[in-house]
This record gives structure tokens, C-alpha cells and sequence, in this order.
């Protein structure tokens, strides 16, 4: 059982991740050059505490079980997992991989939480580059189960397999990717529905607020509970998919056959920013962030019930 975890940049993504590894009773070595990282993980863990605990901290949780490393060859020291989150540029990655690579045994599993770059890039300067596997979490990682593990083109299964255990044993939910693709999965399939959403409203079908509550106050609250394809198991009846699919695939079909591409012009970036503008109502990102993390909580929770 992987105990001690080294968290490798420690902003945003790593902070959130630091907080979440000591709700599970693990011990975290953070690193990362900037000076007021130490401040941001202690506020982060601080700040998220009660609710990992309202979320089932283990027992023997303790948050102040972490410490500070600047240097990241010493910070990996002794580490049983490596979770790696600086920022997201291919040289950033090649020389804080290479470094944590050369002085850590080859069975120590490193997992990225890169949004988009692949593993056998990333990978490419590591002595051992079967070790290196995309751990990617959905922000906030303290809140959110998903994680995406992905291996390189010389990825170890093993490596892969170790991941997908310990992201299990500390209350993730795993999926395992079988082929790298850029933006992984979830990142595609957000991607796949942004680019509708933009189109009708490039093409001027909705307005932005009235296309984002096309998901909020329909779709999307059953997405919450399940996917697009149990949902439409459940759309066919009694007859489950196998029905939806004699009823619906051709209509469906013309849908698909239908969809658009919106041009990503900086007049269209522009109506996409006057519309989720007017939809804020004047609150500021901080505020929609933390009644978004406050109703993500709840949902969690009634999701276990
Ligand atoms: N923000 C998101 O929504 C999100 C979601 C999932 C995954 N990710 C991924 O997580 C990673 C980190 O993103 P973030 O949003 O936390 O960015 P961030 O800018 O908030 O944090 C990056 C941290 O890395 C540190 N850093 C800079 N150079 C470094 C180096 N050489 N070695 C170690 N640390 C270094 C920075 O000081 C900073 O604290 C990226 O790969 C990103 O794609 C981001």
C-alpha cells in the first residue's frame, strides 16, 4: 500500500491534490519553485479540510502531514508514487520529468496530471520511460473522482496498473485509456460538445445563456448520475439501448450528420464572453467557483445515497 507521495508544482492542480492525498491518510512531500507555494497548499489544505472530512477522510488523516521540499530530487526522496503537476509546456515537463526520473528506482510510478500533452512526449528524457503514465485529474481534483491514466507508447502495464490501484485506493474513480489521444477522453468529449454549443451560438440558434441551460437544466443534471449511453439506455424503455437504437439511431444519425464547426473568430470569442458575462449577474469568478465547489459537495453526497 503506497503511503508516501511526492507532489511535483504545487499550484493550482498540485495544491489540490496535496489536500486531497492527506484526507486519505498518506504523507506528501510538495515541491515547487515558487515562493508562495508553501502559503497556497497550507490554504488549500486548510481551507478544504472540512469538507474532505464531510467527504470520508480516513481515520488517521492528518493535515499537516505534508512538508516542503524547493528541490525536487530531494523532495521525490523515498516517495512510493509520484503525482507530477507543472505547468502545462513540453520543455516544463521534459526537465521536471528527467530530474525526479534520474534519481528515482524504476518501480516508483510517475502520473502527470497533464490536460493534453501525451505520455511518450513527455516521457521522452526519462531513463525509465515505461514508468511515466498520465494520472489527469478534473479540477478540483480535492472534489472531482474522475482520473484519466493513460500509459506512453513504451508505457508499462505494470505501471499503468499500479496507478489505477492506488488512484482506486484512495477513493478515485480510475478509468484507464487505452490509446493516447490528445486531451485524453473527458477533455474530447467536452471539447466534442463545446464546439456544438459555440456553433449554435455562432449560427445564432440561442443565445449563450439560453445554450448553457440547454445542459445546466436538463441533460446535464442526469449526466451527473450517468453517462451518455446508460441515460439512453434508459430513453428506450423496457427495451433498454437495443430499442433506442432501432427507434432513434437513424434520427440521431441526422443529427450527427448535421452538427457544425463554428468559426473561432475574435468576434465570436467576444459574443461567447458578452453572454457568460451577462449570465454571471455581476458575481465574480471567486463567488460562482465556490457555490459551484459548495453544490459539488452536496451532489457528491447524494450521489452515495
Ligand atoms: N487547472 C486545471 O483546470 C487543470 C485540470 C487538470 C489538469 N491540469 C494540469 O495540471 C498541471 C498544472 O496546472 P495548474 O492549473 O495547477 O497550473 P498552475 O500554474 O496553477 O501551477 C503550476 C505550478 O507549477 C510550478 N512550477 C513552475 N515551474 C516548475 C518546475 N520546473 N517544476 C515544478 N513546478 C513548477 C508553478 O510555480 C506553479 O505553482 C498542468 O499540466 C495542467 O494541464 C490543470
Amino acid at each position: 500500500m503506497i503511503k508516501r507521495v511526492a507532489v511535483i508544482g504545487a499550484g493550482t492542480i498540485g495544491a489540490s491534490w496535496t489536500a486531497w492525498f492527506l484526507s486519505r491518510g498518506l504523507e506528501v512531500v510538495c515541491s515547487d519553485p515558487s515562493p508562495g507555494a508553501p502559503d497556497l497548499i497550507k490554504r488549500m489544505v486548510d481551507g478544504a479540510w472540512p469538507i474532505l472530512q464531510r467527504l470520508g477522510a480516513t481515520p488517521d488523516a492528518d493535515p499537516t502531514r505534508w512538508r516542503f521540499e524547493r528541490d525536487p530530487a530531494k523532495a521525490v526522496e523515498g516517495a512510493e508514487f509520484v503525482q507530477e503537476s507543472a505547468p502545462e509546456r513540453i520543455e516544463v515537463k521534459h526537465a521536471v520529468l528527467s530530474t525526479i526520473d534520474a534519481v528515482l528506482p524504476e518501480k516508483v510510478v510517475i502520473a502527470s496530471s497533464t490536460s493534453g500533452l501525451l505520455a511518450s512526449r513527455i516521457s521522452e528524457r526519462c531513463r525509465f520511460p515505461g514508468r511515466v503514465v498520465i494520472g489527469h485529474p478534473f479540477n478540483p481534483p480535492h472534489l472531482i473522482p474522475l482520473v484519466e491514466v493513460v500509459g506512453g507508447a513504451k508505457g508499462s502495464p505494470e505501471a499503468v496498473r499500479i496507478a489505477m490501484e492506488f488512484y482506486r485506493a484512495i477513493g478515485k474513480h480510475p478509468i484507464e485509456i487505452r490509446k493516447e489521444v490528445p486531451g485524453h477522453l473527458a477533455n474530447r468529449l467536452q471539447a466534442a460538445l463545446w464546439r456544438e454549443a459555440a456553433y449554435l451560438v455562432e449560427q445564432g440558434v440561442a443565445s449563450v445563456e439560453d445554450v448553457d441551460a440547454a445542459i445546466s437544466e436538463g441533460p446535464g443534471l442526469r449526466w451527473a448520475l450517468m453517462g451518455p449511453h446508460l441515460t439512453f439506455h434508459l430513453a428506450g424503455g423496457e427495451g433498454g439501448m437495443q430499442n433506442f437504437a432501432n427507434h432513434l439511431m437513424p434520427a440521431v444519425k441526422s443529427w450527427w450528420d448535421d452538427l457544425g464547426t463554428p468559426d473561432t473568430t475574435p468576434e465570436l470569442v467576444q459574443t461567447l464572453v458578452d453572454g457568460v458575462q451577462r449570465e454571471a449577474g455581476g458575481k465574480t469568478i471567486r463567488e460562482l467557483a465556490e457555490w459551484r465547489d459548495a453544490a459539488l459537495v452536496r451532489l457528491l453526497e447524494a450521489r452515495r445515497g
